[in-house]
C-alpha cells in the first residue's frame, strides 16, 4: 500500500516539473525562435551600437562572391595590376610579339617559381588569345578579379579552408559583412611560397666570450 502512495507522489512531482519546463520554453519561444535568433537580433543593437564591419570597409574596393554556402567580399584586383590592361600590347599573337626586334623581353621581372616546369608554364594560367583574362585548365575564362578560381583547381584543401574563413585573413572586423583577402593579396601567383623565417635567437655563450 505504502509503495503505491509513493508512486502517486512521484507522478505528481514529475508532472509538475514537466509543466514548468514546458511553460518556461513557451515563454522563450514567444520572443525568439532559437538561441541563434536571439544572438542575431540582440547583436544588431548592442548597447546602442550596431555591430557591423561596414565602417572599416568603406575605403576598400570590394566585390561580392558566392562559393557554395559562403557569400563574402574580396578586394577588387584589376585596378592594382600595373600592366593591366594587357591588350595595350597584346594585340597580336605571342609568336608575332616575340618577332619584334625592338621589343625587349617585356616581363623580365617574372620568373615562375611555382610548380615543376613539366606541370606548369605561363600558358597554364594565361591565354595568348585573350590576355585580359586568366584561363582555367579546361580553357574557361577566369576574370582577374576572381583569380582564386585559378588556384582552387589544384589547391582544393586551402580553397575549402579559405572560403570557410580558416585560411587567409579577414578584413575589417568580425561582424558582418564578411570581407577576406584573396589568394593573390598574399601569394604572388608566380612565386607563391614564402621564405622560411627563423626566429631570432641569442647565444649566451658567444656573448659571454665577446666580453
Ligand atoms: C608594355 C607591353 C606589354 C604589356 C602591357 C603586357 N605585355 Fe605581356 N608581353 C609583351 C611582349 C613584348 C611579350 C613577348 C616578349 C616577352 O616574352 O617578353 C609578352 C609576353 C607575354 C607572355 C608570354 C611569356 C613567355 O615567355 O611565353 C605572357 C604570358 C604575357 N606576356 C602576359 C601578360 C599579361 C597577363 C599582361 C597583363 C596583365 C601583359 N602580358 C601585359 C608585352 C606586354
Ligand atoms: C599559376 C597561374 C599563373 C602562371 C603559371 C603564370 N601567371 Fe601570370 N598571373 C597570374 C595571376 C593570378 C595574375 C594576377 C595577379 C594579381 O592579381 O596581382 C598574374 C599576373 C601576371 C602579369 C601582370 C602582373 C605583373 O606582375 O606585371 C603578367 C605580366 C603575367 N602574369 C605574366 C606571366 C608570365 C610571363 C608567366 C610565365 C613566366 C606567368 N604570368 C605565369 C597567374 C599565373
Ligand atoms: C595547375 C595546378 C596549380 C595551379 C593552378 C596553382 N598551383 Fe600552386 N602549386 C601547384 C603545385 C604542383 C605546387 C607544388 C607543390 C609541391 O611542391 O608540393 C604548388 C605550390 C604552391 C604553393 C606552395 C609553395 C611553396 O613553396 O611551399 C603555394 C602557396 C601555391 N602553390 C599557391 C597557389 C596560388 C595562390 C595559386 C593561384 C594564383 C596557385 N597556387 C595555382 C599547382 C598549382
Ligand atoms: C592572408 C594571407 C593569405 C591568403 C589570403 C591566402 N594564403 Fe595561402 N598561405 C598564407 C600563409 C602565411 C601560408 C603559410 C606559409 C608558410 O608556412 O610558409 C600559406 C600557405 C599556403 C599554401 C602552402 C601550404 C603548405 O602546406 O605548404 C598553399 C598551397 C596556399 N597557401 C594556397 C592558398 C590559396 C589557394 C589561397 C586562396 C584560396 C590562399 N592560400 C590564401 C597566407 C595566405
Amino acid at each position: 500500500m505504502n509503495n503505491n502512495k509513493y508512486h502517486i507522489k512521484l507522478y505528481l512531482v514529475s508532472s509538475l516539473v514537466l509543466l514548468l519546463v514546458i511553460s518556461s520554453c513557451k515563454e522563450k519561444e514567444e520572443k525568439y525562435h532559437s538561441i541563434i535568433d536571439k544572438i542575431e537580433v540582440e547583436s544588431n543593437d548592442y548597447h546602442g551600437i550596431s555591430t557591423s564591419s561596414g565602417n572599416y570597409l568603406e575605403d576598400l574596393k570590394l566585390i561580392e562572391i558566392t562559393e557554395g554556402e559562403h557569400t563574402f567580399l574580396i578586394p577588387e584586383r584589376k585596378g592594382k595590376i600595373k600592366s593591366y590592361s594587357c591588350t595595350e600590347c597584346h594585340t597580336e599573337s605571342l609568336k608575332e610579339l616575340k618577332k619584334h626586334k625592338n621589343f625587349k623581353k617585356a616581363h623580365w621581372d617574372i620568373k615562375l617559381i611555382h610548380a615543376n616546369k613539366n606541370t606548369m608554364n605561363c600558358a597554364t594560367c594565361h591565354s595568348g588569345n585573350d590576355m585580359d583574362n586568366l584561363k582555367s585548365l579546361t580553357n574557361k575564362k577566369i576574370d582577374f578579379n576572381k583569380s582564386y578560381k585559378l588556384c582552387m583547381q589544384c589547391h582544393t584543401t586551402e580553397f575549402k579552408d579559405w572560403k570557410g574563413g580558416a585560411h587567409g585573413k579577414r578584413l575589417g572586423g568580425w561582424a558582418n559583412p564578411r570581407a577576406s583577402n584573396s589568394c593573390v593579396d598574399c601569394h604572388n601567383p608566380h612565386k607563391p611560397g614564402f621564405e622560411t623565417r627563423f626566429p631570432s635567437w641569442f647565444n649566451t655563450k658567444t656573448a659571454e666570450e665577446r666580453k
